[in-house]
């Protein structure tokens, strides 16, 4: 080992020994008679210190070193007189004895600190440096941490972590595939995986019924926060089990998590079915931090001659606490707050139940005192409340108002990150209607089983079937999804058929696992958690990027290596993408 100790190691039992530490300069300063240097590792800083009456050469020299230099350095550790209780290493200093320069550094682009001067487009060319910086190095600890943890924990469980290929088919369900020409098969192309579902679910037929793998996945889908194009999952797959079971077993690998990561007990996940999630939070991802829950209005709204409450399917809304002495302005910020473009609100209506005993609206034109108390009512609304509502088609007005209260929440600070609400969300429907292709799509994924009671509904009523699938729904972020699946190849073909796949189709797509259901298949079902996702709910953050090491930006590009980037011409023809001319 070129050192002794590490930069975050050294306190005041210490002193007196001699040491070598190695480090980047984070910074120093020339005091005149002193000068000192922060040395910088992944454990900590370290001060160095040079006294110009004593080692006149050597502090001339540690004044010529630059940010980012790195260093190996020999030295006593001794007490300081001016001690920092800041960091653990501030009771003590190392005077210095020689300077080893292993490499220059140039300036670098921003300040590799806390708190950087540099902008995210900066940070993200310059990752590596980014990556220097505690905040960040914290997170990817913490995914580290959490990675070790569950293999641990599933490990323990019986689970076998297998590999599963990234050259698979590509499929025309989910999201759109990163798709790979195959040189030695001219005209043909592999995909990248959305997730490893169809070879997790061909383990179970091959009997290793507990399966899992922390494994990446690819998705062509427009980034947000919560997105990332390639990203991770933790997968897991097991055999004759119920819904139950599984959810039992994942609770147990997320409460396990939370106390080793976060030193938190959370109490059983409770369960909500869809159904109520969407009534009551207008969301299938409800944040359950707060309350605030949605109350319908049709019967207390309607028929007041107010034509956008009339004309509306579902009028609801939602009580803020304490808010009726919200200004003006205030008000106008969340009536634009609903107006914005990604929630495309026509407005906001509100009701003010004051301090001082009156009620006052933006509707009073149609609705009398009496009609808004019956409104209040509804909310059990107090002195000081203010009730928001929104009126329109019921999955659109649920959508807008569940943003609505979000924001509300947010305004209100019931969004505490260090505050942990998990709950598992079942009953999810089985498909999802598109109206812009006038056919069915499976909302989880094909694979998933319809509830036992609900499979005769099958081709009568499809939209009415309920899927045996899952979600787990931490702080409003949907963290993990899995379902009960199918395992016998007639029920596969009559869902497949639902889907508007020929029989033909079903078979060129999926034959592989149709054959293999007829082959012994067992029962099985499983799950599969966004791994990013958990990172950073654990670490309190809203977006995943902070939790990779090497993330894209928001246009999916790696700013860093400039990928995506053409390929010679050369590269083209010999994939056959382009012929020689
Ligand atoms: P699903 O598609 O719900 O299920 O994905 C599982 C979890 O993965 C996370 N996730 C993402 N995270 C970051 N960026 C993305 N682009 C992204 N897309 C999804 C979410 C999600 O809950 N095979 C099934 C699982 C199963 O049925 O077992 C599947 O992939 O947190």
């Amino acid at each position: 080992m070129l050192r002794t100790h590490t930069c975050g190691e050294l306190n005041i039992t210490h002193v007196g020994q001699s040491v070598i530490l190695c480090g980047w300069l984070q910074k120093s300063r020339d005091l005149g008679g002193m000068t000192f240097i922060d040395l910088r590792d992944r454990y900590g800083i370290t001060q160095l210190a040079f006294n110009m009456d004593t080692n006149a050469e050597l502090c001339e020299k540690a004044r010529k070193l630059g940010r980012e230099y790195v260093l190996s350095i020999t030295g006593n550790v001794a007490e300081r007189s001016n001690k920092n209780a800041k960091i653990p290493t501030g009771d003590i200093e190392i005077i210095v004895e020689n300077i080893d320069v292993l490499n220059k550094s140039k300036t670098p682009p921003f300040t590799i600190e806390d708190q950087s001067d540099g902008g995210d487009e900066l940070r993200m060319k310059y990752r590596y440096l980014d990556l220097r910086r505690n905040p960040v190095r914290k997170n990817i600890e913490l995914r580290h941490k959490m990675s070790i943890e569950t293999r641990n924990y599933l490990n323990g469980l019986n689970f076998v972590e297998i590999e599963t290929p990234f050259l698979i088919k590509s499929t025309p369900e989910g999201a759109r595939d990163f798709v790979v020409p195959s040189r030695m098969n001219e005209g043909e192309f592999y995909a990248l995986p959305q997730s490893p579902q169809t070879f997790k679910q061909l383990l179970m037929v091959s009997g290793y019924d507990r399966y899992f793998q922390i494994v990446r996945c690819f998705r062509d889908e427009d980034l947000r926060a919560d997105r990332q194009p390639e990203f991770t999952q933790i997968d897991c797959e097991m055999s004759f089990v119920t819904q139950d079971d599984v959810l039992n077993t994942f609770e147990g690998l997320t409460k396990h998590l939370f106390k080793v990561v976060r030193n938190v007990d959370v109490p059983a996940f409770p369960r909500m079915t869809y159904a109520h999630a969407m009534k009551f939070y207008g969301s299938d991802k409800p944040d359950t931090r707060f309350e605030m829950k949605f109350v319908e209005l049709n019967d207390v709204a309607k028929g007041k001659d107010f034509k956008v409450f009339d004309d509306a399917e579902l009028v609801v809304g939602i009580c803020a606490n304490g808010c009726s002495e919200y200004t003006r302005k205030q008000l106008d910020e969340l009536t634009d707050f609903v107006k914005r473009p990604q929630i495309g609100a026509n407005g906001l209506v509100y009701v003010k139940f004051n301090l001082d005993g009156t009620v006052k609206s933006s509707v009073d034109k149609f609705f009398n005192e009496e009609s808004l108390k019956k409104i209040g009512e509804k909310f059990d609304a107090k002195a000081g409340d203010l009730i928001l509502i929104m009126a329109g088609a019921t999955e659109k007005a649920q959508r807008q108002l569940s943003e609505l209260r979000l924001e509300m929440g947010e305004r209100l600070g019931l969004r505490d990150p260090n505050v942990f609400s998990p709950l598992w969300v079942v009953d999810f429907p089985l498909l999802e209607w598109d109206e812009e292709s006038q056919r069915f799509f499976a909302k989880h994924h094909p694979f998933t089983s319809p509830k036992t009671e609900d499979i005769d509904l099958l081709e009568t009523n499809p939209g009415a079937v309920c899927a045996n699938a899952y979600d787990l729904v931490i702080n409003g972020v949907e963290v993990s999804g899995g379902s009960i699946r199918i395992f016998n190849r007639d029920l596969q073909n009559r869902m497949f058929k639902i889907l508007g796949f020929s029989e033909e189709e079903a078979k060129k797509q999926f034959g592989f696992l149709l054959d293999a259901f007829e082959y012994g298949a067992p029962p099985h079902g499983g799950i599969a958690f966004g791994f990013d996702r958990l990172c950073s709910l654990f670490g309190g953050s809203e977006s995943i990027r902070d939790y990779i090491a090497f993330p894209k930006n928001n246009a999916g590009r790696d700013v860093m290596i400039d990928a995506p980037s053409t390929i010679s011409s050369a590269q083209l023809e010999e994939l056959r993408l382009v012929t020689k001319i």
